[in-house]
């Protein structure tokens, strides 16, 4: 039998894990692999979701839209966050993450041999996820600068495109995109009557006074934009895979459909705990931020040690994406990490072939101790070079 998701690279941390297996069983094994911020969802909320273990409405479905309080909070985030408004009515869409948003909006845009223009290092995902589909990801190198350009996604842009993704601030380069530069792109689309599809999980991880401008703020654009959210991130919630989508009245009422054929609604269970942690977000994430920017600082300066490594400081995620000086192979010297250091990085290489010669680190889930500790095994490793 042959399957049509054969042309489709496996998902590639679930691969690299899989190598990574015995290590990991090692006392001193230090995983920089992993997406996420590092922390479990605030305590408060945790224990208003307990509260409500018995009852039996978190044993069944909500609304294939989501729970209106959640949808409500939703709108609040997403203004304080992203700086426009969304009625929670007939605007959000509580999603089984930020995967199955992106999907979903996919399988809504594009047929087999149309494409979407992917600024390129990409999250693999996006590129899976339209590839699924038949369709085409097409992609478009970011400048030096890390930031796409206007008017190298308009040479890309072609009869059969549907469709821009920014995912702004960026896995895996960490750079948050400029208003200018966002707005261009958001003319084209204006333009050339495409959507933009905005993923914008990280929007809440920005640093040294970057800002995160969404393109659905402009609101000529309104019914060209999906904004695509995730509390898996800054909420710390990750396994309970609870996310959102925003758009035009009518791209979320036609979007019901692949929803409620694909999960119907968004764990009840998840969602109870999302709005429980929206309602205390400011704070809780907001300490968090101050966690992570310290890292952020201990790890740019180390890098800064190391000869072989050649970072860019970008304002985003708790990612740092440095190319390595000669590198032309970055799976075999993840895998020689691996080995030699017993630490896990993802090769550049799985972001599009632009990644290849970087390595993306995830500081997220590591203490200051462990940071210092990375980059003395880099320090090392690179020094028997
Ligand atoms: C850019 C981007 N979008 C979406 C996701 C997935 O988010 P979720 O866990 O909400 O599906 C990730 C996870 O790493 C991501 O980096």
């Amino acid at each position: 039998m042959r399957f049509r998701t054969e042309h489709i690279m496996p998902p590639p941390i679930v691969e690299l894990l899989e190598v990574a297996k015995s290590w990991a069983q090692r006392d001193d094994f230090l995983n920089l692999g992993q997406g996420t911020a590092g922390y479990i969802p605030c305590r408060d909320a945790v224990r208003a979701l307990a509260e409500q273990i018995w009852n039996p409405r978190l044993h069944t479905y909500t609304p294939d839209q989501g729970l209106i309080e959640l949808r409500e909070e939703v709108a609040l985030y997403v203004r304080r966050t992203h700086g426009f408004d969304a009625d929670p009515q007939t605007e959000i869409v509580i999603t089984a993450g930020g995967n199955q948003a992106f999907a979903g909006a996919v399988l809504m845009l594009v047929g087999p041999g149309e494409n979407i223009i992917v600024p390129e290092p990409y999250y693999f995902n996006s590129v899976m996820a339209i590839q699924l589909t038949g369709g085409i990801a097409r992609s478009v190198p970011v400048g030096p600068n890390l930031q796409p350009s206007a008017e190298v996604v308009r040479s890309a842009i072609d009869d059969k495109t549907r469709a821009v993704l920014l995912v702004s601030p960026n896995n895996p380069t960490g750079s948050v995109y400029s208003q200018h530069v966002v707005d261009e792109i958001v003319d084209l689309c204006l333009e050339n009557d495409l959507m933009l599809i905005s993923d914008e999980t990280y929007a809440r991880l920005v640093f040294e006074g970057a800002r995160h401008y969404s393109p659905r703020s402009r609101r000529d654009a309104e019914d060209n934009v999906i904004s695509i959210g995730s509390f898996s991130k800054d909420l710390g919630m990750a396994g309970w895979r609870v996310g959102f989508l925003v758009g035009s009245e009518s791209f979320v009422s036609e979007y019901m459909k692949v929803q409620d054929t694909v999960a119907i609604c968004a764990s009840t269970a998840g969602q109870i705990l999302a709005l429980e942690a929206l309602k205390r977000e400011e704070q809780f994430v907001d300490r968090e931020l101050a966690r992570l920017a310290r890292l952020r600082n201990i790890a740019y300066s180390r890098m800064e040690e190391i000869d072989a490594l050649e970072p860019i400081r970008t304002r985003g995620t708790f990612y740092l994406f440095p190319a390595i000086r000669g590198c032309t192979d970055s799976r075999e010297l993840a895998l020689n990490l691996l080995k030699e250091e017993s630490m896990f990085v993802l090769p550049g290489s799985v972001f599009g072939s632009t990644g290849e010669g970087h390595i993306r680190i995830s500081i997220g889930p590591l203490t200051p101790d462990a940071v210092e500790e990375a980059f003395d095994r880099m320090g090392r490793f690179f020094s028997r070079r």
